[in-house]
């Protein structure tokens, strides 16, 4: 084999942690408060003002924003619940856990997000949400789905662990649905370790997802705790451990100043990339236009084998030997044998999702890539494809 193009791995998606943020859980560690408190509710109200929302509640993870949602939209046994074909198993997972049924749609071939069409073909007497995923960070058809679920008098929920940025027609992801749910896992643009946060509308709504993030518990520790006078909490419901802490909610801080600064540089890498494989045979993502912004969260091409000579695992365990870290979002989920042992799901009723899936690969995409970094991926791309004979 040649020399690899770098000789350190480049992780992908790796965070980029400043000064602000580490001093933040430093401060927390020193004043003796590492659960949830004054840091964890400034992080809400960050967010919340960011998004121009009326209520935020910061949790442990994406999943349990969506798990959460999905109990106060009242979703349960004998709902049908339909969400994309192409996405992480949470988003699955979830409908499973209010024991709703999930109905799976095809995706759209550019946007990789849900067909519409594909969407109205599932509706029936028992659909009563949508879970929309802007995936890789690009706007679902929002005035399609809202004109369906209008229709049809649907919940939507968002599914925005990549799309912290997006906006649709002026509109920002998370803002559009009855529910707009994020991460804020390692990898994604704003990292707290694992968190998450939901975004409702209504107030009743957040107060219930409050209760719920904590057992059901009327009073979070914060307030148990605190300097106010002694308060007994109760238990109005059965609720979660889904908490998220002030030692997370320090980095949140932080990250969230920066998310412009960091979009940029994605923004900038993301160009780069585009530009570089213009001329190559790879279907490249598509752009931002006026009426949307795109999050930049991944960056992905699509590798056809039939076109390029060589399977898409040579090209995966080829990036891998030259020291540059890449991933697969997503095989898809039909193809994951729980889901086909519980539905029976077969994979050639979602021909453009097999597709996908089939050839989709994930670059590096972080705003903490230096150039030389771009350079370096840049460089195994084109090689490889030249040793494949494809250009
Ligand atoms: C589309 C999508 N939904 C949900 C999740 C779950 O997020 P979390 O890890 O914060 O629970 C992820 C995480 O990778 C995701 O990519």
């Amino acid at each position: 084999m040649n020399k690899p193009v770098r000789d350190q791995f480049l992780v992908f998606g790796k965070p980029v942690l400043e000064e602000a943020e580490i001093e933040e859980v430093l401060d927390s560690l020193r004043s003796g408060w590492i659960g949830t408190g004054p840091k964890t509710a400034r992080f809400e109200e960050d967010f919340k003002r960011y998004k121009n929302a009326p209520y935020a509640i910061a949790v442990n993870s994406c999943t349990a924003a969506l798990h959460l949602s999905m109990i106060v939209a009242g979703l349960g046994p004998g709902d049908e619940v339909i969400t994309t074909a192409l996405t992480f198993c949470a988003t699955v997972n979830t409908i499973l856990y209010v024991g709703a049924t999930p109905v799976l749609a095809d995706i759209d071939p550019h946007t990789f997000n849900l067909d519409p069409d594909r969407v109205e073909e599932k509706i029936t007497p028992r659909t009563r949400a949508i879970v929309v995923v802007h995936y890789g960070g690009y706007p679902c058809d929002m005035a399609r789905l809202e004109a369906l679920a209008a229709r049809h008098g649907l919940i939507i929920l968002e599914d925005c662990a990549h799309a912290i940025e997006t906006e649709y027609h002026g509109r920002k992801a998370g803002t559009m649905g009855d529910f707009g749910c994020f991460s804020f896992y390692v990898t994604k643009n704003l990292v707290t370790g694992e968190g998450g946060m939901v975004l409702t509308k209504k107030p009743e709504q957040a107060a219930r997802i409050k209760t719920l993030a904590l057992h059901g518990m009327t009073h979070d520790a914060w307030k148990r705790f605190g300097t106010e006078g002694f308060k007994q909490y109760q238990v109005v419901e059965v609720g979660y451990k889904y908490n998220m802490t002030d030692i997370q909610a320090a980095l949140g801080i932080h990250q969230l100043k920066r998310i412009e600064r960091s979009w940029l540089r994605r923004r900038e890498i993301w160009h780069r990339y585009q530009d570089a494989f213009a001329n190559l045979p790879l279907q490249r993502p598509l752009n931002s236009t006026t009426e949307i912004r795109h999050a930049h969260h991944l960056y992905t091409i699509l590798w056809d084998e039939a076109c390029i000579g060589m399977p898409r695992s040579h090209f995966l365990d080829a990036m891998k030997a030259n020291n540059i870290g890449i991933s697969v979002h997503y095989l898809s989920i039909p193809e994951h044998p729980c889901y086909i042992e519980m539905f029976g799901w077969r994979i050639e009723d979602y021909p453009v999702t097999a597709q996908v899936s089939r050839q989709t690969v994930s670059l590096p995409l972080s705003a903490g890539l230096s150039d030389a970094d771009v350079t370096d991926v840049i460089t195994a791309v084109s090689g490889i494809l030249t040793e494949a004979g494809g250009h």
